[in-house]
């Protein structure tokens, strides 16, 4: 199925039909299949009646909806697969610095050198935040999430930035994706420095993206700070990873909030706030804060019993699309060596790797098809790296501001898409009077 949906692609399948039969009256029906899909918007005309309505598709979570036709990005979970614009992940990924990758998504097409040049300077020109955010960030207690003030800061910039309404001018939309894309990780820095107490460290546009950001976290005056080469590539790397993954929670929450035409702020603080949910890119954080609490490899096996009888979850395994390795885990893990090379190893990889292990061999994962995933072991990481665990669900929100921004273009530019309204089946209470008293 989603080989045929590749290689057809927006040509789509050699056409074919469903025919239906309404055992209620006896009529039939023809829906047409394009893409391997039916239009669910064909079953209306499916009708008991004069009075019906029409068939509704029921599908709570959306596991078998397609609510877009989009040319970003390709998942084929059962066999491991990601793509962006066609491109393999494995051989982006270490390749392809995070910004170029960022104009892959934009424009389709890697880009030259002379555009790559250009685009990290326009980029650059935009790390800067307006004035009062760093006053909005000293608003919030040190301890508070930084997830939590990343979202308000986004959302602030909204309103410090009110033309970005015009969400039907092509001119200001691409505006405003570059400026998603360079005022995240300069957000980002800034909830760390609250957490530690710290005034923020002005974005340096004559360093890497990747570097600016580790040195918008970890640098600043008098600091002594000097951004390893390794962990800078590092970083890239990550962020090459995180970037796009097509319709997953976050982007259909940026896509969905987008539909009403709410500025790009607001729609990607909504998308962030979706990623934060521990089901989702908090899973890093969780993991993390799983293998503490498991201590020692020792314990593992207690752990999976908790598993196997369903009171607990294994945090980073699982994923709604990938039916087999999840591939940026399978480079996630390689690069981890390589920091650890430079930072010392993380005794805790000793532990994922042992309920790993544990894992491929149990049969409730392999029976339900469970792999480790994206956030399996980032966060062990993120941790080699310095970051508090707190912040990794904004380390994730960083690069994937640019499959937002990017996905919101597309869904502004569909002319089928509407303001995204789904339906109910209502099975509450029919119409009765309000009993007197
Ligand atoms: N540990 C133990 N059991 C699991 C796990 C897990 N991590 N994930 C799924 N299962 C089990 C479920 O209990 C269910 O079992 P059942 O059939 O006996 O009821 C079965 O596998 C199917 O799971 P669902 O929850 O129905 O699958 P769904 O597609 O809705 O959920 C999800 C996907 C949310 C990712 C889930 O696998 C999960 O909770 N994983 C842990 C959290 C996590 O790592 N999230 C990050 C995902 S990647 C990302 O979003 C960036």
């Amino acid at each position: 199925m989603s080989d045929n949906r590749e290689t057809e692609g927006a040509a789509g399948l050699a056409g074919g039909a469903i025919q239906v039969k309404d055992t209620r009256t006896g009529a039939e029906a023809e829906i047409p299949i394009e893409h391997g899909a039916i239009r669910a918007a064909a079953l209306l005309g499916i009708r008991s009646g004069p009075e019906d309505e029409g068939i509704v598709s029921y599908d709570p979570a959306f596991k078998n909806t397609a609510n877009c036709i989009s040319r970003i990005t390709y998942i084929d979970g059962d066999r491991g697969i990601l793509r962006y614009r066609g491109y393999p992940i494995e051989e982006l990924a270490g390749n392809t610095s995070y910004l170029d990758i960022a104009w892959l998504l934009i424009h389709g097409e890697l880009p030259t050198s002379a555009e790559s040049a250009a685009w990290a300077a326009e980029v650059g020109a935009e790390l800067g935040v307006p004035d009062p955010l760093p006053r909005i960030l000293d608003g919030f207690n040190p301890d508070g999430h930084p997830m939590a003030m990343f979202i308000a800061l986004l959302a602030g910039l909204g309103a410090l930035h009110p033309e970005s309404k015009q969400v039907t001018d092509p001119a200001t939309r691409a505006a405003h994706v570059r400026r998603l894309i360079a005022a995240a990780p300069t957000l980002a820095a800034m909830t760390y420095r609250r957490g530690k107490g710290l005034d923020p460290v002005a974005p340096r546009a004559d360093l890497s993206f990747p570097a600016n950001f580790l040195n918008m976290v970890f640098g600043g005056e008098g600091s002594g700070y000097e951004v390893h080469p390794a962990l800078e590539q590092a970083m890239d790397v990550l962020f090459v990873l995180h970037a796009d993954h097509e319709q997953n929670c976050s982007t259909s929450a940026m896509r969905g909030v987008g539909s009403s035409h709410a500025d790009p702020y607001s729609s990607a603080a909504a998308a962030s706030a979706a990623l934060y949910g521990p089901l989702h890119g908090g899973a890093n954080e969780a993991v993390l804060r799983m293998l503490d609490e498991i201590g020692t490899r020792r314990n593992v096996p207690a752990f999976m019993d908790e598993v196997r009888s369903g009171k607990r979850r294994l945090m980073g395994f699982g994923h709604r699309v990938y039916k087999s390795y999840d591939p940026r885990a399978r480079i996630i893990k390689k690069t981890a060596y390589e920091v650890f090379e430079v930072t010392g190893k993380n005794p805790k990889i000793d532990i994922a790797l042992a309920l790993e292990q544990a894992a491929l061999e149990e049969d409730y994962f392999i029976q339900r098809r469970l792999y480790p995933n994206v956030d399996f072991y980032s966060g062990i990481i993120y941790e080699a790296m310095g970051f508090p665990v707190g912040l990794f669900p904004v380390l994730f929100a960083v690069p994937r501001m640019s499959g937002w921004a990017v996905q919101w273009n597309e869904m502004l530019e569909d002319r089928e898409q509407k303001i995204a309204r789904p339906k109910q089946l209502y099975l509450g209470q029919p119409k009765r009077p309000v009993p007197t008293a």
